[in-house]
């Protein structure tokens, strides 16, 4: 059974009456139950984790390495400064996806650069907590066309 661990950042665990024009009224347990149900429909262990903490947030980085398939990160504002977690999803073979709730692109100027995104697969923003889902079947489908060119 395939492995995934969802990581999401700081502040992430004030969703729901964080800013909710912008993040929407979801909190972070209905985004991980959502997400949990189709990763199970899809035959994936899901594992989900939340810290307002740049140090804790590479050491789960780190401890996904041999243990998770692919991770889905949401790095919250370290998205925009933390070479570290940077350095921590390039330092594991561990294939990642970013997502954001709200279009970082249409926002502050400071918002529309990831130091993350380029040790990462892909990038979802926008999508409001669905971005998750849609992380996760890209994560998938990433992962199975790998392995068809014989690499696990
Ligand atoms: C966010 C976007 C970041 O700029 C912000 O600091 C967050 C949330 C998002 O999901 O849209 O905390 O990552």
């Amino acid at each position: 059974m395939r492995r995934v661990l969802l990581i999401n950042g700081p502040n992430l665990n004030l969703l729901g009456t964080r800013e909710p024009a912008l993040y929407g009224t979801a909190t972070l347990a209905d985004a991980v139950e959502s997400v949990g149900r189709q990763a199970a429909a899809m035959g994936v262990e899901l594992q989900a984790v939340q810290s307002n903490n740049e140090g804790e947030l590479v050491g789960h980085i780190q401890a996904a390495a041999g243990r998770f398939d692919g991770m889905i990160l949401n790095p919250g504002a370290y998205t925009h400064t933390s070479v570290a977690i940077r350095d921590a999803i390039q330092g594991v073979a561990v294939p990642c996806v970013e997502v954001h709730l709200s279009n970082v692109h249409a926002r502050e100027e400071f918002r529309q650069r990831s130091l993350t995104a380029p040790a990462c697969i892909g990038v979802l923003a926008g999508f409001g907590i669905r971005g998750y889902g849609l992380a996760l079947e890209g994560l998938l489908a990433y992962l199975d066309e790998r392995k068809g060119k014989g690499r696990s």
